[in-house]
C-alpha cells in the first residue's frame, strides 16, 4: 500500500485537472463570444438563442457526469485511506488527554511521541479520556477525531524514515496549541529496539532522585515502571528522557529545561493538570537529573 496522504494527493490532482479544463472551456467560450459578437462588427445575426434543447441537455448532463466521476474517485480514495483490503500489521492505542497524548503498545505506554515502523500498515485506535481532540499529522494522512466512549480508527503508513510533526486539530481548551504530536518513523529493526527499550523497567533505580519522586505527589499521577509509582493521570515517565520534548512540545527535553519545568509548570503550560510541587533547589536538581537519566 501507499501512504494515505498520497491517495489524497492523487485525488486532489485529478479534481484540480478537471476544474482546470472546465475553467479553460468556460473562459474560452466567454472570450470567443465577446470577440464574435463585439459591437464593432455590427453583425445582423441575433446574438441570442432560444430553445436549444440539445444544448440544454448537454450542459445538464455534462456536469452531472463529472460529479459522478469525482464521486466515484472520492469513494475509491476514501476506501484506500481507510486501508481497505490491507490488514494492519500492528495496532496502537492513542488516548487524548487535556493536553497530551498517550500511546499504548500493548502494555507499554509512552507519551506525545509516536514511533512506528516504516513500510508497515498501522491502525491507530483513537479515543479521548475527556473532551474531543483530533489527531492530525498532515504528511501521513487525514485528521481523525478522538471522542469520549468511542474508538475511532486511523490508518497510518509511512514510506520514509524520519520525524513527522502533527498537532491536535480540534479546539480542546486553553492549551490546545500545546498538544503537539511527533511521529518517528523508523526501519523495522530500529523500531523493534526502541519498543524493547520502552517495554523495560526504569534504567536507574534506588537513587536519591527516585526517593524525591516517590516521596512527593508526583507518584499520584505518574508511573515509573520498576518503582512503586503507578499513577495514571499524567504521562508514563519510565523512559521520559528518550522523548524530544517536555509537555507535548512546550519545551525541548534536557535536564536544565526539565528543572525549569518542574520548578513551575504553570509558567510554561498554564491550566495544565501538572501542579507546581514545592521542592527545594537541591531536590529540583536531583529530580531533574533523575528524570534525565530515564532513557
Ligand atoms: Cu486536544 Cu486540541
Amino acid at each position: 500500500m501507499r501512504p494515505p496522504a498520497d491517495a489524497i494527493g492523487t485525488l486532489a490532482l485529478i479534481v484540480g485537472a478537471i476544474a482546470f479544463l472546465i475553467f479553460v472551456g468556460v473562459e474560452g467560450a466567454l472570450v470567443y463570444a465577446i470577440w464574435r459578437y463585439r459591437a464593432s462588427r455590427h453583425v445582423e445575426e441575433a446574438a441570442t438563442f432560444e430553445q436549444n434543447r440539445r444544448l440544454e441537455i448537454a450542459w445538464t448532463a455534462a456536469p452531472a457526469l463529472i460529479l459522478v466521476v469525482v464521486f466515484v474517485l472520492t469513494l475509491g480514495a476514501m476506501a484506500e485511506i481507510n486501508g481497505a483490503g490491507v490488514a494492519p500489521a500492528m495496532r496502537i492505542a492513542a488516548a487524548g488527554h487535556q493536553w497530551w497524548w498517550e500511546f499504548s503498545y500493548g502494555g507499554t505506554k509512552t507519551a506525545n511521541e509516536l514511533h512506528i515502523p516504516i513500510d508497515t500498515p498501522i491502525d491507530l485506535e483513537l479515543a479521548s479520556v475527556d473532551v474531543i481532540h483530533s489527531f492530525w499529522v498532515p504528511e501521513l494522512g487525514p485528521k481523525m477525531d478522538l471522542l469520549p466512549r468511542t474508538t475511532n480508527r486511523l490508518r497510518l503508513f509511512a514510506r520514509r524514515a524520519g520525524s513527522y510533526d502533527g498537532q491536535c486539530a480540534e479546539f480542546c481548551g486553553v492549551e490546545h496549541a500545546w498538544m503537539r504530536i511527533r511521529v518517528v518513523a523508523q526501519p523495522q529493526a530500529e523500531f523493534d529496539a526502541w519498543l524493547a527499550a520502552q517495554g523495560s523497567p526504569a534504567a536507574t533505580q534506588g537513587g536519591d532522585g527516585e526517593r524525591v519522586f516517590l516521596s512527593n505527589i508526583c507518584v499520584s499521577c505518574h508511573t515509573i515502571r520498576g518503582t512503586s509509582a503507578a499513577g495514571t493521570a499524567g504521562p508514563d515517565l519510565t523512559h521520559v528522557a528518550a522523548r524530544a520534548t517536555i509537555g507535548a512540545g512546550v519545551l525541548p527535553n534536557d535536564v536544565a529545561r526539565m528543572r525549569s519545568w518542574l520548578a513551575d509548570p504553570q509558567r510554561y503550560k498554564p491550566g495544565s493538570l501538572m501542579p507546581r510541587v514545592p521542592l527545594s533547589d537541591a531536590d529540583l536538581d536531583t529530580l531533574s537529573a533523575y528524570l534525565g537519566s530515564l532513557r
